[in-house]
């Protein structure tokens, strides 16, 4: 099938090519200056002491957690609207994933039904700032601070948005951030880790690398670690597209508030994406809601393939995957509000080249087949 409109692209320039071939005419193609000069670009964008880059964002929110102390019998509050690596990287560690619902608007954890979750066992609080848009901190950091619980944040899918003036992923003890290529910005695979712990970080560098002692001698293995580098190639592209992030941003605010125009002529059939008063939104995906509940969402992304429109049922309830169902026993209704978001959004396509005629043919086809 001919696919007009893929969900992302990645946007390439001969500025990334040539950063990513200087790293191979100079065949130092792991652990040289490219990870060393994205890491102290990235901590600078962000404002933090430390970034640490690894392999993917599944590889850091693991090593995130590891390094915050997180383990076994420990409980860790999350979202169960997001991608399926939030979850699985506290399972990773030997830790329980406590689901908390979401707000209906913002599709982000709601503060309210954190602290019902909160037992003697709760170690910390994985905020997931969802779609490109910050969860609500104030409240959550009160409840942190009352509890004396960590916040640990996923911000994957949120780069460079900020919460009141401030950044996602300067709230907790760590965050991390991924740039697989339908990411705000990419390096391929990859991810990063920010922290203004020297300690966090520290353990980080050692666990990304097999665990090596403080001199990262190289036979010299002080804990059980991983190899979850970001080999130099990743680190070459990423800082050559962290120069033009700002700009990836604009542009995708500007493809989305086409998007909100159009779609906002239908009030009755579409819910467009909501921005929370004090947040700024960088759009990581465009997702709308469906708003009549008898037409099939599955019926929806067929027809809009037909014609060369790829679009994604954004997100399901982790907790309703099999895994989770099966080892812990979940069930519909656990959690309503990400349970009625999940049956009706729809992610539609979103990257830098999109025109506002395309977004006018995509917006009317999505029209027409739920018509
Ligand atoms: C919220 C969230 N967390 C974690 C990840 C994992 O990142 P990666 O695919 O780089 O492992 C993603 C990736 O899409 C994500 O959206």
């Amino acid at each position: 099938m001919n696919i007009k409109y893929p969900m992302a692209k990645p946007c390439l320039n001969r500025e990334d090519e040539k950063e990513v071939m200087e790293v191979l005419r100079s065949g130092s193609l792991s652990l040289g200056p490219k990870t060393e000069k994205f890491e102290k670009l990235f901590a600078w964008y962000l404002g933090v002491r430390y970034a640490c880059a690894v392999s993917s964002g599944t590889a850091g929110l693991h090593l995130m957690l590891l390094s915050a102390g997180i383990g076994a019998d420990d409980e860790i509050i999350t979202t169960p609207f997001s991608f399926v690596a939030s979850a699985n990287a506290i399972l990773y560690v030997g830790a329980k994933p406590v689901f908390a619902d979401i707000d209906p608007h913002t599709f982000n954890i709601n503060p309210a039904e954190i602290e019902k979750k909160i037992t003697k066992k709760t170690k910390a609080i994985l905020v997931v700032h969802i779609f490109g848009q910050p969860a609500d901190m104030d409240p959550i950091m009160k409840i942190a601070r009352k509890h004396k619980i960590k916040i640990l944040e996923d911000a994957c899918e949120s780069i460079g948005a900020t919460y009141k003036g401030r950044k996602a992923g300067t709230f907790g003890e760590a965050a991390v951030f991924a740039f697989y290529p339908n990411k705000q910005m990419t390096t391929g695979e990859g991810g990063m880790i920010v922290t203004n712990s020297k300690k966090i970080y520290d353990m980080c560098d050692s666990l990304r690398n097999q665990g090596r002692g403080e001199d990262m001698q190289w036979l010299d293995h002080k804990y059980l670690g991983y190899n979850y580098r970001m080999d130099e190639m990743s680190a070459a592209l990423g800082a050559s597209q962290l120069k033009r992030l700002d700009f990836f941003i604009k542009e995708r605010r500007k493809i989305t508030g086409w998007y909100n125009a159009f779609f906002g002529n239908y009030p009755d059939m579409i819910q467009i994406p909501e921005t929370a008063r004090g947040n700024t939104h960088t759009w990581f995906v465009y997702v709308i809601s469906l708003k009549n509940k008898n037409i099939s969402r599955e019926n929806v992304i067929r027809t809009l393939k037909k014609v060369g429109i790829n679009s994604k049922p954004y997100l399901p309830s982790i907790h309703l995957l099999g895994f989770y169902k099966k080892q812990f026993g979940y069930k519909e209704k656990d959690f309503p509000v990400s349970e009625k978001i999940s049956r009706q959004s729809l992610a539609l396509p979103l990257y830098l080249g999109l025109k506002k005629k395309d977004v006018s043919v995509i917006g009317k086809e999505v029209v027409s087949v739920l018509k």
